[in-house]
């Protein structure tokens, strides 16, 4: 979501929807924008809450403002959707308001206690009218203030009690020149102006208007007037940020200071990844799934899944046999989307079909998952894109959580959907116990500790761009893995065919010596994903693999883990991956390979973020 505050002498509603405009790249459900209406003699406290929102893009809201605007006034507050909780309608639009209309609200993020604190307020006589988690902190906030604190304090005291990842941003229909805010796992910054001060989930906000920022820092308060900026952390104690000069031009900034929306979406994969993993655990560490839908007995029954996609979401899939069929025990089928209901398939009630769509829209999976429910099957939607098409036409859905995805090219879309893919397999294993309680830890934690190890990777990135441009003039590559990194190399392999047009193909690494190893020849360079080393021989097996490409003259350039030195007799170009376990490898194995095709593409001269030929979301079949 994009989120946007202003306080100083302009209109605030005109700052307002254009630091809207600016954030509409992430996300556009629905728009609001709510404002402090001073009484007619501007003097001292009284005043009130005028709103305005819409669901749909922002020209939704612009249109409706510019037929009713909204009263003048010099503080406001706006916030443009990616939905979460909820369906995206007016009612769930931000930005939300308390009982007593007096405090306004807008939220990015997710608070993951939010059932509880909306129960509590139900209990209390509160009437809720949306279905949205911000909603309750709108009340608790009003709450607040209106038993007496001031709202940088009430601010401070609900944040104590939220759980999950937030930005939070709200005005006091009482304090007509304050807009306050507070963050947690989630982006903030303050654009510091002259006699005006702006609030943003990033520069591209307020560019137009001030180049100097402040980056909050976690756990932190701040309290925004026309000439002042304060900073606290939750208990009130006094906090610094950090101060920092913006040289971008307003189109990079919508880029975060990237020159494609593909790169900053790669570099935005940790946050991607830990967000699809918030709220996923009860407070007894079980495992819970919040749109699943479908009860124990019906999961217990499943003796089939069958997964259908397209393109990089049905290499998602792939990945995803291998997980469901080691922690569950269920067999599972990988499927083209467009080939599935042409062949007849064997589907009934005891079949789980499952549909991966990162927009949800892609006309083939949803003709797929149309034949599959005329059958009697369960489907289950793994999709990035709330209120879309595929869930809900579905009977079970698990939002990733990866935000907008504007580059052509899926990237952390595709990391997302692994996350859900792993957490449904042992959600299954949960329910069916074929796992239990430690090792479903086990796994969970290893899957915590991924995005740093992404980080890592992303760290590393010169390396790969140093490589890609030594391959500018590279007609043809392969990609080689095995086990899990096999769909990793199909990825890669797409990856570089859809952004910079050359020859790449993906082979498993043992099926090399059947056909495809008639295709090396002296040069050719050949990405191979080494799998960890582990008790299972498939390390040794891809060295194998290489030594017969090797021998053949051909350029191997290795994916292996750190510490794995028997790779390195073999590997011409060695890039080194945090060490993870086989299952979970694709998490960091796909990421130097998005980088390489996204650099290789750049330095042909290619457009990354819509490359020829290709649509983001494909609507027809
Ligand atoms: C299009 C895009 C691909 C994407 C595929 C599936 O072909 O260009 O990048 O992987 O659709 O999209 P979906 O939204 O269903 O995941």
């Amino acid at each position: 979501c994009g989120i946007v505050g202003y306080v100083g002498p302009r209109q605030a509603q005109d700052v307002v929807v254009e630091g809207l405009r600016r954030l509409e790249y992430r996300g556009y459900d629905s728009a609001g924008v709510a404002l402090v209406v001073p009484d007619a003699d501007g003097a001292g406290p009284g005043g009130r809450i005028a709103e305005a929102k819409k669901a749909g893009k922002l020209a939704n809201l612009e249109k409706h403002v510019a037929d009713a605007p909204l009263p003048p006034s010099h503080t406001g507050i706006g916030h443009t959707r990616w939905a979460t909780h909820g369906a995206p309608n007016d009612v769930n639009a931000h930005p939300h308001l308390g009982h007593e209309r007096r405090v306004a609200l807008v939220h990015n993020g997710i608070i993951e206690n939010f059932a509880e604190l909306r129960s509590r307020l139900e209990a209390d006589d509160h009437v809720l009218v949306s279905e949205t988690d911000t909603e309750v902190v709108a009340h608790l906030v009003e709450l607040q203030v209106q038993s007496g604190v001031d709202l940088t304090t009430a601010m401070q005291r609900v944040c104590q009690v939220l759980e999950g990842a937030f930005t939070l941003v709200a005005i006091d229909g009482q304090d007509p020149d304050r807009v306050v805010a507070a963050r947690r796992n989630s982006p903030l910054v303050v654009g510091v102006g002259e006699g005006e001060n702006f609030l943003g989930s990033d520069v591209a906000a307020f560019i137009e208007h001030t180049r100097e920022a402040l980056e909050l820092g976690q756990d932190q308060v701040v309290s925004i007037t026309r000439d002042g900026v304060e900073i606290t952390d939750f208990h009130g104690e006094p906090a610094e940020a950090q101060a920092y000069h913006v040289d971008w031009d307003l189109s990079a900034a919508e880029k975060d200071g990237h020159d494609w929306f593909m790169r900053k979406e790669i570099f935005e994969q940790p946050r991607a990844v830990a967000d699809s993993l918030l709220g996923r655990r009860s407070q007894s560490g079980l495992l819970q799934l919040d749109e699943m839908r479908l009860s124990d007995d019906e999961i217990r029954d499943i003796d089939k899944i069958i997964i259908i996609a397209c393109g990089t979401s049905f290499y998602a899939g792939m990945v995803a046999k291998y997980a469901i069929e080691h922690w569950t025990r269920i067999p599972v089928e990988v499927e083209l989307a467009s080939e599935f209901r042409y062949r007849d398939p064997i589907l009934d009630y005891s079949t789980l079909v499952v549909a991966i769509s990162q927009s949800g829209e892609t006309a083939d999976t949803l003709q797929a998952i149309r034949h599959a429910r005329t059958q009697r099957s369960k489907v289950l939607a793994i999709c990035n894109t709330n209120g879309s098409t595929i869930p809900r036409e579905s009977d079970a859905v698990i939002y990733t959580h990866a935000g907008p995805e504007i580059g052509v090219a899926s990237t952390k879309g595709f990391l997302t959907q692994l996350v859900a893919c792993y957490l449904l397999a042992l959600y299954v294993a949960q329910v069916k116990g074929t796992r239990y309680g430690d090792e479903v830890d086990e796994v969970m934690a290893q899957l915590e500790a991924i995005p740093e190890q992404i980080e890592t990777v992303l760290a590393g990135a010169q390396q790969i761009y140093d490589l890609a441009a030594e391959h500018v003039d590279t007609r043809s590559v392969l990609f080689l893995g095995r086990h899990a990194g096999y769909p990793v190399a199909l990825e890669g392999a797409l990856k570089l065919k859809e952004l910079a047009y050359i020859h790449a193909e993906g082979f498993a690494a043992g099926e090399l010596k059947h056909g495809p190893i008639a295709l090396v020849e002296p040069g050719l360079p050949i990405l191979c994903v080494v799998p960890p080393r582990g008790r299972d021989q498939l390390h040794e097996k891809m060295i194998s693999g290489i030594q017969e490409v090797r021998a053949r003259g051909a350029r191997t350039i290795c994916l292996a883990e750190e510490g794995d030195t028997k790779i390195e007799p073999y590997a011409d170009v060695l890039i080194r991956l945090p060490r993870v376990p086989v299952l979970l490898q694709p998490l960091v194995a796909t990421v130097p390979l998005q980088l390489f095709a996204c650099e290789l593409a750049t330095v042909m001269g290619h457009d990354v973020d819509q490359p020829r030929n290709l649509a983001k979301s494909v609507t027809v079949e």
